[in-house]
């Protein structure tokens, strides 16, 4: 397949490309188009052989379902059918948190194919803010159904040369318009469950919630109970396995070539392990990377790559770089990945979870 590469410049869309890639869309295409927080893989989300080439391109198992994007919450009546408690909560958290980097799951209206949500009887709902996505999905005339445009198990794409890199062949239009702002993905909120949990945390962190939802829960940074209002049944099946309520959350995602550990502890005594750590592996002939707030950069004065990720104390910043240095680590060859852990507040809780997922669960107290 011939991917068309389309730049466009967010202060200044161009209305005729917009029409070309909504029709696209309309037509069972594949468009890729940034977002606030990430790039998406977009298909019309009623048309579900497009939703399912969506799979394809992306290789990504079965079991996981995708987000819809809506350019208006007036589509929303298209995708749920949800009344009572459920719906208020809805519009209560739209009119606070949208557009933006909330993904709400409610019940999922017949309109909406299963390949959607694979199956489940229940839909995440997104409204992004970026101006190029609304006008894409505005420009369709449907709501979009996608995914990070990422190849599975690879780092979500904040710039469009990661699309690039991942799909280029495999999709019918990349839209470049810049880099995401936020870089990590959306908050995944559950209003199905009770109580409303967070699935996946993200830039909308539990606190804000907590200010519209009473009771709002989350799952916490290592994607496990944590305990809060959750009941100690809640997320855990009869057999003892813990239910996969947000499916994406059981896969080693987000993750570099590079084996990624991550290092927990006083920044200096972090610092001293990683030098450690960096001696070795360079002896046992690995080809090590670290990973580093901008406070302690001046403490690894070795002949490897090290990379920052932002301020130690600012979540925000550290979100908007983690994924574009994870692939930077593939591309300068690096086997192994030393990482310092970063505080669970705010921003930073999501920045975590996503690190913790890049190293497949390996982080050392030190
Ligand atoms: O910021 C984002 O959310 C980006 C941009 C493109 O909007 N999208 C994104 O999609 O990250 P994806 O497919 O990479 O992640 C979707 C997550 C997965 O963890 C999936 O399991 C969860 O949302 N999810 C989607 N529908 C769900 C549902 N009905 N129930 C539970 N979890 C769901
Ligand atoms: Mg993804």
């Amino acid at each position: 397949m011939k991917t068309e590469i389309l730049r466009v410049d967010p202060a200044q869309i161009d209305p005729e490309i917009m029409e070309y890639c909504g029709k696209k869309l309309r037509e069972g295409g594949l468009v890729c188009f940034p977002t606030e927080t990430v790039y998406g893989l977009g298909a019309s989300a009623f048309d579900a052989r497009a939703v399912e080439a969506v799979y394809q391109a992306k290789r990504r198992p079965a079991d996981n379902p995708l987000i819809v994007h809506i350019s208006d919450e007036s589509m929303l009546n298209w995708i749920t059918s949800c009344s009572g408690l459920q719906r208020q909560r809805l519009q209560a958290l739209g009119s606070a948190f949208w557009p933006g980097p909330l993904t709400i799951i409610v019940d999922r209206d017949d309109a909406i194919p299963p390949q959607v949500s694979c199956g489940l009887d229940t839909v995440g709902i997104r409204y992004p803010k970026h101006p190029v996505a609304k006008a894409l999905i505005q420009a369709a005339g449907v709501p979009v159904a996608a995914p990070s445009a990422n190849l599975s198990g690879r780092p979500s794409p904040t710039l469009a040369e990661h699309v690039i890199e991942d799909l280029n062949g495999r999709v019918d239009i990349i839209l470049d318009g810049g880099p995401c702002a936020v870089g990590v993905e959306s908050t995944v909120f559950d209003l199905v469950g009770n109580p409303p949990t967070i699935l996946r945390p993200g830039a909308v962190t539990l606190p804000d919630l907590q200010r519209v939802i009473d009771g709002a829960a989350e799952l916490g940074w290592k994607g496990r109970k944590t305990g809060g209002s959750l009941s100690p049944e809640d997320g855990v099946q009869e057999d003892g396995e813990e239910k996969p309520r947000s499916p994406g959350m059981k896969y080693t995602h987000y993750a570099p070539k590079a084996r990624v550990t991550i290092y927990s502890g006083s920044p200096k005594a972090v610092a001293t392990k990683i030098l450690f750590e960096v001696e070795s592996a360079l002896a046992e002939g690995e080809r090590p990377g670290i990973l580093a707030t901008t406070q302690s950069m001046l403490s690894y004065a070795v002949p490897v790559p090290v990379l920052s990720f932002g301020d130690r104390n600012n979540g925000l910043e550290q979100a908007s770089c983690l994924y574009s240095a994870l692939r930077q680590f593939d591309e300068l060859g690096v086997s192994v990945v030393f990482a310092e852990a970063v505080p669970t507040v705010g921003v930073g809780n999501a920045v975590m979870n996503r690190l913790y997922r890049a190293a497949g669960g390996r982080l050392v107290e030190v």
